[in-house]
């Protein structure tokens, strides 16, 4: 077990969570906007489940999906960071950059700048030589971010999702990928 690390950028506190987290959790959970490329919302159970499981990670290993914070102005307003994709496909097992964030917080660049951090974590601080990231096709918000964070696709890396039904129509996903520079 380490001590679970927090990350600060300018604007931005990457954390591990807290019990006030929940309920905003919740709320960005049951947002349709938000969730609009997820197979499901999430009721208050599965939201609560959700967090637990993250903040577990964190505890366990020290790093994870964070909570995020806008410093002295929003206490939780998402979350970003790292998380084990160990699910049966052609890259895995692999370390993927993930994120979630509430819909007023969205075209302020916070994402980006959360995600940011959590690279530069992943492969200074991990080590990791590549950091990876997938969603679906329509999930074009989210592929900007990929790009911005210079990952790059190649269509032929592009795979069905095995946690999702065959025929189901959030199966297909792209991949993005960037490897540690090491110049
Ligand atoms: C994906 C998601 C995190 C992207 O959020 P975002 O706010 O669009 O992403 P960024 O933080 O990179 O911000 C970029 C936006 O901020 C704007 N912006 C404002 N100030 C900026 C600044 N100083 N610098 C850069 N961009 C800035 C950009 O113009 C851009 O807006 P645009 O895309 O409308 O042109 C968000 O849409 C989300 O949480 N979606 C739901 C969850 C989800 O789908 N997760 C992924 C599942 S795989």
């Amino acid at each position: 077990m380490d001590t679970p690390v927090t990350l600060q950028t300018q604007r931005l506190r990457l954390r591990p969570w807290l019990p006030a987290d929940a309920e905003p959790f919740a709320r960005m959970n049951a947002d349709p906007e938000v969730m609009a490329h997820y197979p499901t919302r999430l009721t208050r159970a599965q939201s609560d489940e959700q967090m637990n499981r993250l903040a577990r990670h964190i505890t366990e290993t020290g790093w994870g999906l964070w909570a995020v914070e806008v410093i002295d102005i929003e206490p939780f307003i998402g979350y970003c960071g790292l998380w084990p994709a160990t699910f049966d496909a052609p890259f895995t097992p692999a370390i993927e950059i993930g994120w979630r964030i509430a819909r007023p917080f969205w075209g302020k660049s916070y994402a980006f700048e959360a995600a940011e951090a959590a690279m530069n974590f992943g492969f200074e601080t991990l080590g990791l030589a590549e950091i990876v990231s997938f969603t679906t096709p329509a999930n074009v918000r989210s592929q900007r971010l990929m790009e911005r964070l210079g990952m790059s696709r190649n269509p032929a890396d592009d795979f069905d999702h095995p946690r999702l039904p065959v025929g189901h129509p959030m199966r297909p996903h792209v991949l993005y990928r960037k490897s540690r520079d090491l110049s």
